[in-house]
């Protein structure tokens, strides 16, 4: 099969990215720097038990590798976990010519980048992305870090890596609730950036959550190169970057309130997409658009919250770590394929919409 490249620049030089099913057993001569490395693998006991046969023909490429197991999920990204890898990459004997391989879902990723942003004031790493979520976001465009107790992603640092290999073949044997959060993010980034994506997305909503392979692979490569084009433009996000935020903002209050269990990332920023349609449709988001996007995100059947407080939720949205000295920038859709910030939204107004909106006619109530 063949494979689609794209290419993300960004200010210390230019990452492919490369999309399609089989890509791991593909890229061996598309990336000629791992061979003869100490390469260190960092992954989930999920990940490497289901799909470690895919690693296998890069690794072959390498000197040497060492597997270094952690945690699934948020756990993945405590500070204690983030000490006892780097930690056992220097008892393994790692130098600055040493690689990172982040093989799982985005928490895996986003950790494993961290360490390699920091282990001796930073090596080289690349990414094998395992869940759609991370093929379409997590992967994409440097963003590294761990979380602290008090906010998610708290620590961290903008860190390329060489290369990200996509594999959507890997996508096949992960559960309908992964695909669904993945789903999320592709329905988020068509909202703010492609108008056809979203189409599609509606045409081959059933063929996506059945994980059927050409579906994934196209919408991947287009969710990529639309999040590619963003990144690009804003690489630090001072500005544009931000409108990937779109739906995070309550989506991360969510998280934190259920501590990081109760939801996945994506059925989080599902309820924060569907809480911004509220807010942006009485600030000119036109009637019939908010009505496709909420309709596409309840044909995903987000399991339901738990009882929460808008207070509570209102203060978390208040300590996330995007939040300025301004105040919450909110991102609002406009129509659809495209999004605005706004950072004059008064918190009463937020809090009486949240209030509704976990209320009677929430979505999700069983
Ligand atoms: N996930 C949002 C970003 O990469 O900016």
């Amino acid at each position: 099969m063949t494979l689609a490249r794209l290419e993300l620049r960004h200010p210390s030089g230019s990452t492919p990215i490369l999309v399609g099913a089989g890509a791991l057993a593909q890229v061996g001569d598309l990336a000629p720097f791992i061979d003869g490395r100490r390469a260190f693998v960092v992954t989930s006991t999920a990940v490497s038990t289901l799909q470690w046969h895919a690693l296998e023909p890069l690794l072959e490429r390498a000197g040497h590798y060492e597997v270094l197991e952690v945690p699934d999920g948020e756990e993945a990204k405590r500070l204690s976990v983030f000490e006892d890898l780097c930690r056992r990459m220097a008892l393994a004997g790692g130098k600055r010519d040493s690689l990172v391989v982040g093989f799982g879902g985005g928490t895996v990723g986003d950790l494993a980048g961290f360490a390699a942003a920091t282990f001796l004031r930073g090596i080289d790493f690349l990414l094998a992305p395992t869940t759609l979520l991370a093929q379409v976001d997590a992967a994409i465009g440097g963003k590294t870090g761990v979380n602290l107790p008090e906010a998610k992603n708290s620590v961290g640092a903008f860190h390329h890596p060489l290369v990200v290999v996509s594999d959507t073949r890997l996508l096949q044997t992960l559960p309908v609730a992964e695909l669904r959060s993945g789903l999320v993010e592709i329905i988020k980034i068509a909202a703010l950036a492609n108008p056809d994506l979203l189409t599609d997305v509606e045409r081959d909503f059933g063929r996506l959550l059945g994980a059927d392979a050409s579906v994934l692979a196209r919408v991947v490569e287009q969710a990529a190169a639309a999040k590619i084009e963003i990144v690009e433009s804003d690489p630090t996000e001072k500005g544009r970057r931000k409108l990937l935020n779109l739906g995070h903002t309550l989506g991360h209050a969510l998280e934190a309130a259920c501590a990081y269990r109760e939801l996945r990332h994506g059925e989080a920023v599902g309820y924060g997409l569907l809480f911004v349609l509220r807010l942006a449709e009485s600030r000119g988001l036109p009637r019939s658009d908010a009505g496709r996007l909420r309709g596409l995100l309840e044909r995903l059947r987000l399991p339901a919250l738990p009882p929460l407080a808008a207070g509570d939720l209102v203060e978390r949205i208040c300590r996330d770590k995007k939040v300025s000295e301004n105040g919450v920038t909110w991102v609002l859709p406009a129509r659809i394929g495209e999004a605005r910030l706004v950072d004059d939204l008064p918190l009463d107004e937020v809090r009486a919409e949240l209030e509704t909106f976990l209320g009677d006619d929430r979505p999700g109530r069983p």
